[in-house]
């Protein structure tokens, strides 16, 4: 059975390219994001680990440690992150996990239909991982789950944004809107009446009865 939210992320224990790491351990009491890129040397996943290192700061901010996944080798890894830096400007702190027998990716639903049974003589059209990323809170329960197809890069920057999102909801009676941002008003559940909306939000709008909007919590 698949991975869904509010599941709890299944532990495991991998090679990195920072030493062996036991995954709850390693996210330790803070949030996390594990992220999939199908195959390492190839243009797309290029991008994709360099934006992230570029904005691995703006994930530490939030109290999140980032890891990548793939089913190359922990040293194919290595020797790739000088063109991640020749072609993007960032260094990968952050660890990559080497998932060679595909244990990881197995146990995440990070493979395509139709993969195979190990990475050998895998081309990236069977047994790569596609493009996972899963943001796994506190509890170590799985918070967000997305997937994108082999030839599309992913906008990292809206994992941040549902990172915040995540978190400002998790303390506070609101959800957030489309194409919220950080600072923008949000949305009052449906579980505050109109009278604790006065009591724990000051003053909001009803511009539905099922819709009131607030000011964002500050606190
Ligand atoms: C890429 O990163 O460019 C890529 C990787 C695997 C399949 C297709 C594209």
């Amino acid at each position: 059975m698949s991975l869904r939210i509010n599941d709890i992320a299944p532990d495991f224990t991998a090679e990195t390219t920072q030493g062996t790491i036991h995954f709850h351990d390693w996210i330790g009491s803070g949030w996390a994001v594990l992220f999939s890129h199908p195959k390492n040397f190839t243009p797309v996943c290029t991008t994709e680990l360099g934006a992230m290192a570029g904005l691995e700061g703006e994930f530490r901010k939030r109290g999140v440690k980032i890891i990548g996944i793939s089913v190359d080798p922990v040293e194919s890894h290595g020797k790739w992150k000088d063109d991640i830096k020749t072609a993007t400007g960032f260094d990968v702190e952050y660890p990559l996990i080497g998932d060679r027998d595909l244990k990881i990716a197995k146990l995440y639903d990070m493979l395509p239909a139709g993969a195979g049974e190990s990475s050998e003589g895998r081309t990236p059209a069977d047994n790569a991982t596609v493009r996972s990323v899963y943001v796994i809170g506190p509890d170590k329960k799985i918070k967000l789950i997305l997937t994108y197809p082999m030839t599309t890069g992913r906008n990292f920057n809206e994992i941040l944004r549902a990172i915040d999102s995540i978190q400002l909801t998790a303390k506070h009676q609101v959800a957030t809107p489309a194409n919220w941002q950080q600072g923008e008003d949000v949305i009052i559940t449906a579980a505050v009446s109109n009278e604790d909306a006065i009591t724990r939000f000051g003053s909001f709008d009803t511009v539905l009865p099922y819709l009131r909007k607030t000011k964002q919590p500050t606190a």
